[in-house]
């Protein structure tokens, strides 16, 4: 929640700083703002609540020139979406400007010390508390700016990363991270810095991401100094990203949302490439192979994730289960770090989140850890955080995910947990050479079946949209491996278009959102051929009874549900473990379409973020 950039070199820092708040506006998009620091001691603070694209218009007219600047893109928290409250916020004596991410929990005591002292504030922000409190500590104890923030953060209890410019130090910034995350990129005289390394991808490949409980002094024609806030040296780890320009822009796709739903077939492909081998008789997850002892005695597996991530981890405990053998237990993130959790030496807890940031799995991982749990997560933001603090991991590799709703990396999620399933299974022994080889080929040839998907579904499901936009409720339902399906469809609707949907198991329907079916809500069928295809027939054939509308999913060639239902979507046949991520692409689709009939703004719904940086 909520973007950072920051720069300093010899270009014009506004050029930079907006187009990296482009790239960060899936942070947040409440508000943007922008602080300038000219070299001749001025700071020129703009902000306007709403999207990047309206402060840049606010911005047409004013005086841009300055080689120093942070800026910032808002998912509010603390107070309401204003121009008032959006960041920079700036000390009273307007000599130093910040930029927060984060939550400052104990910003109350802190204002009201500094209100007895005589400060004024002028928004209800936590970050205005904690830039007052450094101008003061920079005032009353005659300190540098950089020893000024360490000791303000030594107060702070929370969560934040920060940027700081004082007008009197035009060629610094000072940047610290506490639980949420920024990385400093390094180019030729210049510094750059941001939540995350899209901002800067072009400029520079060398970055430094900076560790929880570091201050970094970033100034230019210098070399970089960070410390902890006892001030104590660091060491500096530079990484070189793997990142490419292309793969942040949107490719001749009007959305983000669908260029990553097209992208599926490559990033699939990405995601398995080494993992398969010998034509799909071995599968290779390092992070298990690394770690066979703990894989083969775990007696219980606790996957804990959020939103979409969570509906990958429930498809992770039917493969589990059925693949390994081994009791796995599902918790979303926020309940677990909460519930006094149960957790044993001879656990593994898996943390998986496409961003590595979301603060509930973050924590959920400490919990872990220190109850002793072996701790294995799956992201796809290389260095981000989750990876950094579990034992050991496996990233997806579906490249960046922009749009707000997630699609390309819930597939990837889901093919980790298939490759990890049969990867664990072939340590245990819980399936034959035959059977891993019989679903290891059949891994293969998922890129090509949904590259197949899109390209025969995605004009018939466009069309089709125009009939379900305006449904204001929707049911989707699914049974096995499709149920949480059926949940990440009814998710991907309700986050861009705003229709009210809810995911189901087909059979639990008939305990209570059967009184909902009729002919204004339409039931969305995922059945696919299986061990409980009969049973989904039934239920299917309990909603027409009803009138309801059905559109289902179901495996080409099928007859009878197509014909019950109103409409279908063929998918290609596949062995049932390997169905929902052939199912949920046109469910992707159909979301993306319903939305765009609509008028939403796919990649940017109201009030979500990507990453969740607050609890
Ligand atoms: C937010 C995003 C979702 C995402 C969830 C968990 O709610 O809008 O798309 O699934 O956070 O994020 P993570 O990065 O941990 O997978």
């Amino acid at each position: 929640m909520c973007g950072i950039v920051g720069y300093i070199g010899n270009r014009k820092a506004y050029d930079i700083l907006i187009k990296g708040l482009h790239r960060l506006e899936y942070r947040g998009y409440d508000s943007a703002g922008v602080a300038l620091v000219a070299r001749d001691g001025k700071i020129n603070i703009f902000k306007t609540k709403g999207k990047v694209e309206n402060l840049e218009a606010f911005c047409a007219d004013k005086d841009l020139g300055a080689c120093t600047g942070i800026a910032h893109t808002r998912w509010a928290t603390h107070g309401e979406p204003s121009d008032t409250n959006a960041h920079p916020h700036y000390s009273e004596d307007g000599n130093i400007a910040i930029v927060h991410n984060g939550t400052i929990e104990n910003y109350k005591v802190l204002k009201d010390a500094l209100i007895q002292h005589g400060c004024k504030f002028h928004s209800e922000t936590d970050t205005e508390v904690l830039v007052q409190l450094i101008e003061y500590i920079r005032i009353s104890n005659k300190c540098s700016l950089f020893s000024a923030v360490r000791q303000a953060l030594k107060q702070v209890v929370g969560a934040y990363a920060i940027a700081v410019v004082a007008k009197d130090k035009p060629d610094t910034i000072i940047a610290a991270r506490q639980s949420s995350p920024l990385v400093i990129g390094i180019g030729d005289n210049e510094y750059f810095l941001a939540s995350d390394a899209t901002p800067f991808v072009e400029y520079t490949k060398e970055c430094v991401y900076l560790k929880d409980g570091e201050i970094a002094e970033i100034k230019q024609g210098e070399s970089l100094r960070i410390t902890d806030l006892d001030n104590e040296e660091s060491e500096i780890d530079v990484t070189t990203l793997q990142m490419s320009i292309s793969q942040l822009e949107k490719g001749g796709y009007p959305h983000f949302m669908l260029k990553e739903i097209f992208e599926q077939p490559d990033t699939l492909r990405d995601c398995i490439r080494g993992r398969v081998v010998d034509r799909g008789h071995r599968i290779i997850i390092n992070g298990v192979s690394d770690n066979r002892e703990v894989f083969k005695n775990a007696k219980r597996i606790v996957i804990v994730a959020c939103g979409t991530s969570w509906h990958a981890a429930l498809l992770g405990r039917y493969l589990i289960q059925d693949m390994c053998r081994i009791p796995v237990v599902v918790e979303y993130a926020s309940e677990f770090r909460y519930s006094n959790p149960v957790i044993n030496k001879d656990d593994v807890v898996i943390a998986i989140s496409q961003s590595g940031e979301t603060a509930d799995t973050l924590a959920a991982v400490q919990i872990a850890k220190e109850a002793g749990a072996f701790v294995f997560g799956i992201s796809n933001v290389v260095g981000s955080s989750i990876p950094r603090e579990t034992y050991a991991g496996c990233y997806i590799h579906v490249g960046p995910e922009i749009g707000v709703a997630s699609t390309k990396a819930f597939t990837g999620q889901v093919m980790v947990l298939t490759l990890l399933s049969l990867a664990v299974a072939q340590l245990r022994g819980t399936m034959t050479d035959d059977q891993i080889a019989q679903v290891g080929k059949c891994v293969l040839k998922i890129p090509t079946y949904v590259k197949r998907v899109l390209e025969t579904l995605n004009d018939k499901i466009e069309r089709l949209s125009l009939t379900y936009t305006y449904a204001r409720n929707f049911l989707y339902l699914g049974r096995g491996y499709s149920y949480p399906v059926a949940l990440e469809g009814a998710l991907k609707l309700k986050e861009i278009s705003y229709i009210h949907a809810e995911g189901y198991p087909a059979a639990e329907m008939k305990h209570g959102p059967i009184a909902l079916i009729d002919q204004e809500m339409p039931t969305v069928i995922i059945a696919p051929k299986g061990h409980v295809y009969e049973k989904i027939v039934s239920n299917v054939q309990q909603v027409k009874a009803r009138g309801g509308n059905i559109l289902a999913i179901v495996t080409d060639g099928d007859t009878e549900i197509s014909k019950i239902a109103d409409h279908v979507l063929e998918v290609p046949e596949m062995p049932e473990c390997l169905t929902p991520i052939i199912t949920s692409v046109p469910l992707q689709l159909l979301s993306y379409y319903i939305a765009i009939n609509k008028g939403k703004d796919v990649d940017m719904p109201r009030n979500l973020a990507k990453s969740v940086t607050v609890e």
